[in-house]
């Protein structure tokens, strides 16, 4: 099993490029379920949860067609056809490993009348329940049934019709599965209380350009007007805000300097507005964001909360930012009940971090010395490399297949940064 390997101490410098989000992919390939006519996403980031996501599609009788791969793969694009739809279960095997796979119910009941999805169960970071997304299926007219760890939703005769849908908490996955069944219903839905993260904009704007009516995009209200039909469209996937939160942690952590190419400042207004309080200066740029240190590292007290509010899949890598800060931080997870598998690997490597409840607290240390450490999801798995990038001596992080999930060629952009990084392959 591959892992990274980092002698830490090396400022960063340079210029990375920031990749298709990962977070908008994921609900726009499934976009392509909604219609016979191809969707081509450009701008798609290399990741094993893409390739995942592709199988789960061909699986579903969609035919796949990658371009640019030859290109180093860098901006590579995906035509997505689902000419028909051959079989409208999403098995256990996908499932389990790819927790977005729920985000094809919505498609296949709306263009289908059906769609058996396995149910996710439990994973790294907590309970994740999906009675959000079920209860919207339903207000859509959905009859939905529970066996063997699938479940069934089954459109009435003549398919969904449009309705309201009033979400009890804010659910990114529940908003993108609302949206993409009540495009193809008859009517009107409205969706009140709809999470606003740019991924769902981005999610609207890709199925307005395959004909949808949608109002509201980018608030929480969100009004839909069912289309018999929708066509095809070509669709540029928006840059990856976490994946620039994170290398801007990475230059904040070395005490180095990055221009972070393709980032969008409006997408991140909290990540930025806690950099700039940790003692980052920030400047947007012609072609994205330029991060730079700027003395010593700053506490800071935040909560994690739906968009706008501070991103839950920043916390792990600001968390091990906050290790050499000056001072005390308190970070609290209001998202999830179990996402500080980090604190003990933290830990390990000399991070003096106390979990209360839902808050850690971050004392900052002088030093982190490098360790071997393995992380049990994907910003974790992040925040590990941080902490090595600014840890004495060598670390070593296992399980690197978190990280392929959603960082491309980690270890190719931070190196190319100055950052003395490899993937060492074992077996
Ligand atoms: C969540 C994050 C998203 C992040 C992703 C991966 C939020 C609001 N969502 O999205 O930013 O990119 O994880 O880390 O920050 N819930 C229910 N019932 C449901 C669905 C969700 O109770 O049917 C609860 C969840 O347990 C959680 C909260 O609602 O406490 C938000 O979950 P949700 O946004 O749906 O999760 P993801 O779509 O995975």
């Amino acid at each position: 099993m591959d892992s990274i390997l980092i002698r830490g101490g090396k400022p960063l410098s340079g210029t990375i490029a920031i990749s298709g989000a990962k977070n908008a992919v994921l609900t726009l390939m499934p976009c392509a379920l909604l219609t016979d006519r191809p969707l081509t996403l450009e701008n798609l980031p290399r990741l094993a949860d893409v390739d995942g996501f592709m199988h789960l599609l061909n699986q579903h009788g969609a035919s796949t067609t990658l371009e640019g791969a030859g290109n180093g793969g860098f901006g590579r694009s995906m035509s997505i056809r689902a000419g028909r739809i051959a079989s409208t279960t999403a098995p256990y095997d996908f499932v389990r490993k790819m927790r977005a796979s729920i985000l094809v119910l919505g498609p296949l009941l709306a263009r289908a009348g059906e769609a058996t999805v396995s149910m996710p169960g439990g994973c790294a970071i907590g309970n994740r329940p999906i009675d959000l997304h079920l209860k919207a299926m339903e207000a859509l007219g959905a009859e939905i049934e529970l066996a063997q760890g699938y479940v069934t939703a089954r459109a009435p005769d003549g398919g969904l019709v449009g309705g309201d849908i009033s979400f009890a908490q804010v659910s990114v996955g529940a908003t993108e599965n609302a949206v993409m069944a009540a495009v193809l219903a008859r009517g009107e839905t409205r969706i009140e209380n709809a999470a606003r993260e740019p991924e769902i904009a981005d999610l609207c704007n890709c199925l307005v350009a395959m004909g949808a009516e949608i109002e509201g995009i980018g608030t929480d209200n969100l009004t839909i007007c069912g289309q018999d039909r929708l066509g095809g469209a070509t669709y540029r996937v928006m840059p990856d805000r976490i994946e620039a939160g994170s290398y801007a942690c990475a230059a904040a952590i070395t005490g180095g300097e990055l221009q972070l190419e393709g980032a969008r400042a409006s997408d991140m207004p909290s990540i930025l507005a806690g950099l700039r309080e940790v003692g980052l200066a920030i400047e947007e740029t012609d072609g994205g964001i330029h991060v730079a240190s700027d003395g010593p590292l700053r506490p800071v007290t935040l909560s994690t909360a739906p968009f706008p509010g501070f991103p839950t899949d920043m916390q792990a890598q600001f968390m091990a930012m906050l290790t050499r800060a000056e001072g005390t931080s308190l970070l609290t997870e209001t998202i999830f009940e179990n996402r500080y598998m980090h604190v003990p690997e933290l830990a390990r490597m000399g991070a003096d971090i106390e979990v209360r409840g839902r808050t850690a607290v971050v004392k900052g240390v002088d030093h982190l010395v490098g360790a071997q450490v393995m992380a049990t999801d994907l910003r974790a798995s992040m925040s590990l490399v941080l902490a090595g990038l600014a840890a004495d001596g060598e670390t070593q992080v296992l399980r690197v297949y978190h990280l392929d999930r959603g960082y491309e060629r980690l270890e190719e952009k931070l190196g190319a940064a100055g950052a003395d990084i490899e993937r060492v392959s074992e077996g």
